[in-house]
């Protein structure tokens, strides 16, 4: 069985190895602190989780998730993600992360950023616009009438597929936008940033967001 390693053990991440352990994955989870700091959490958690420095967690995912404030983004290890699924989950709050030119003018998008962080991995974008805690309690078996849909943005097809088949079995349909670049289409402010949508309305969604500088 495969193993998610989380890089984040916050609101999304302990959320996200819920669902993962749910789904019979083993997960790796780690944070700023220090595996020590997640004995709790590890114990909810049950005998499929265990945390882990994040180099560790990092080594030890067949496929990583990086669940950090986005100012923190440079201190993922490159070099344990190469050839790896990496997904990310990031937003970018200039209250929280600074300002970020490249934010600012929308020459980039956050998970830009983190692929030119890790040229070497195959970031997908994904689980950025719904609430944590939301995660465990819209996720629904495939086929469920009305079924929540999520967003999914990337580079690499093969790792869209890997990444598809993770969202579906936690829960969700999947809507993809398309190449990295296009991940601006549901960062904060956008209309389906935050709602509950299906599959349709999201592609709706995706098609009426606005550039920050027209809105
Ligand atoms: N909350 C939501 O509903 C939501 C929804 C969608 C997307 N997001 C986005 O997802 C990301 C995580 O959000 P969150 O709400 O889960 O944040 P959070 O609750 O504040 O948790 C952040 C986690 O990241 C860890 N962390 C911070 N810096 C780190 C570093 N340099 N290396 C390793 N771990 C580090 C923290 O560990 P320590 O506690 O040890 O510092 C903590 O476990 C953010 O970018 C956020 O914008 C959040």
């Amino acid at each position: 069985m495969a193993t998610i390693g989380l890089i984040g053990a916050g609101h999304i991440g302990s959320q996200l190895a819920r669902l993962a352990v749910a789904h019979g994955y083993d997960v790796v989870l780690s944070n700023s602190r220090g595996p020590d700091t997640l004995t709790a959490l590890v114990a909810e958690l049950g005998p499929n989780a265990r945390a882990a420095t994040v180099v560790d967690a990092a080594k030890a995912g067949d496929i990583v998730v990086v669940t950090i404030p986005l100012k923190h983004h440079r201190t993922v290890p490159v070099e344990p993600l190469a050839g790896k699924v990496v997904i990310d989950t990031m937003n970018y709050y200039p209250q929280r992360d600074g300002q970020i030119a490249q934010l600012d003018n929308e020459s980039t998008t956050t998970s830009e950023l983190l692929q030119a962080h890790l040229p070497t991995s195959k970031v997908v974008k994904a689980f950025n616009h719904i609430y944590a805690a939301q995660l465990t309690t819209d996720a629904r078996p495939a086929g469920t009438k009305d079924r929540r849909a999520l967003v999914i943005a990337g580079d690499d097809s093969g790792a869209k597929t890997t990444v598809t088949r993770v969202l579906d079995e936690f829960g969700f349909d999947v809507v993809d936008a398309g190449p990295l670049k296009e991940g601006w289409r549901i960062q904060r402010d956008t209309p389906g940033y935050g709602p509950r949508r299906t599959a349709e309305q999201l592609r709706t969604d995706l098609a009426a967001a606005r550039r920050y500088a027209d809105q």
